[in-house]
């Protein structure tokens, strides 16, 4: 039997990943991982995960997410998004796995005014973007055989996203200002899932772009899922002059998918169908 690990199976993407997985993967064993039990940045513990039971295939959604977090701990957010992807793209080539490794838009610094493909200089502007592009870096030169998968903007259930937080905020009666200055395609985890898996068995290797096909800005986003739960709020479009963060967002977020499209056969599915399934179903 065939076995796919998945690492970071609490996270937001990776308890949809393993739901998924698990669902579409008759003959498959699935097992999942996440800190404590497993620490991606420890060589002693990927080797136990690896000598035990050598996965087939190895999907790490295991990482640093805290992007203004990272401003402050670059260390430890480059030993997990990059030392850690090291690590597994070893302990793959050794055992011959496959190793699914998920990145981000924040490998772009945003300046770019069209969608970003595959081949763009990755130019990160934060800490977390530079930690996250080490470890593509890693894995595409480590993992024999390796599919790199970036994505943007993601929510689904089981973790904090932006369209909870909106909807949240709207159902305590708070006046909403959203920045209406960046554009992005937000990216239900559900459909990014079923792309992942579908790529995967499909013999997709290399980077691939894959979010909610299409943009808006999060301004957008939040009018759009209000509409959606049907919820009426006060919402004011503003400028990011207006939310200083730590680490500075990328105007411009946009990923063009055409590559995985044209490897599959067929469109991703629009950023509102992501956005329907996850509120409506
Ligand atoms: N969220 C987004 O909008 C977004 C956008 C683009 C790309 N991505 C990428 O998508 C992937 C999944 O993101 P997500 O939002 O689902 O992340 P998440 O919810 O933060 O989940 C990440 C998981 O990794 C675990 N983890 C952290 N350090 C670890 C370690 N040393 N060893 C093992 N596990 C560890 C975390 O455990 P703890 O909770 O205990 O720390 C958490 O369960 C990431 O690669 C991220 O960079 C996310």
């Amino acid at each position: 039997m065939k076995r796919c690990v998945i690492l970071g199976h609490r996270g937001m993407l990776g308890s949809c990943l393993r739901g998924h997985v698990q669902g579409a993967a008759a003959g498959w064993k699935v097992d999942g991982y996440d800190y404590p039990e497993i620490d991606i940045t420890d060589a002693d513990s990927v080797a136990g995960l690896f000598d035990k039971e050598p996965p087939d295939i190895l999907l790490n959604c295991a990482a640093w997410t805290d992007v203004d977090g990272a401003e402050s701990h670059v260390e430890e957010a480059f030993r997990v998004n990059s030392v850690g992807p090291e690590l597994l793209s070893h302990a793959a080539r050794r055992t011959g796995a496959i190793l699914v490794h998920v990145s981000t838009d924040f490998v772009f610094d945003g300046a770019k005014k069209s969608p970003y493909v595959e081949d763009d200089p990755p130019a990160p502007a934060t800490a977390y973007g530079k930690s996250k592009l080490a470890g593509e870096l890693a894995v595409a030169s480590i993992a024999a055989h390796h599919l790199i998968v970036r994505t943007a903007w993601l929510y689904g259930p089981g973790g904090r996203n932006f369209v909870d937080t909106i909807l949240q905020a709207a159902r305590e009666g708070r006046d909403l200002k959203v920045v209406d200055d960046q554009r992005g395609s937000p990216t239900f985890t559900g459909m990014l899932s079923r792309t992942i898996w579908r790529l995967v068995t499909a013999g997709a290797r290399g980077t691939y772009h894959v979010a909610g096909r299409g943009a808006c800005t999060w301004y957008e986003l939040a009018c759009s899922a209000l509409e959606l739960a049907g919820i009426e709020a006060d919402i004011t479009p503003v400028g990011t002059s207006e939310f200083p963060r730590p680490a500075p967002r990328p105007p411009n977020s946009v990923l063009d998918c055409s590559k995985a499209e044209a490897f599959l056969g067929g469109k991703l599915p629009g950023w509102q169908e992501g956005l329907r399934e996850y509120l409506i179903g």
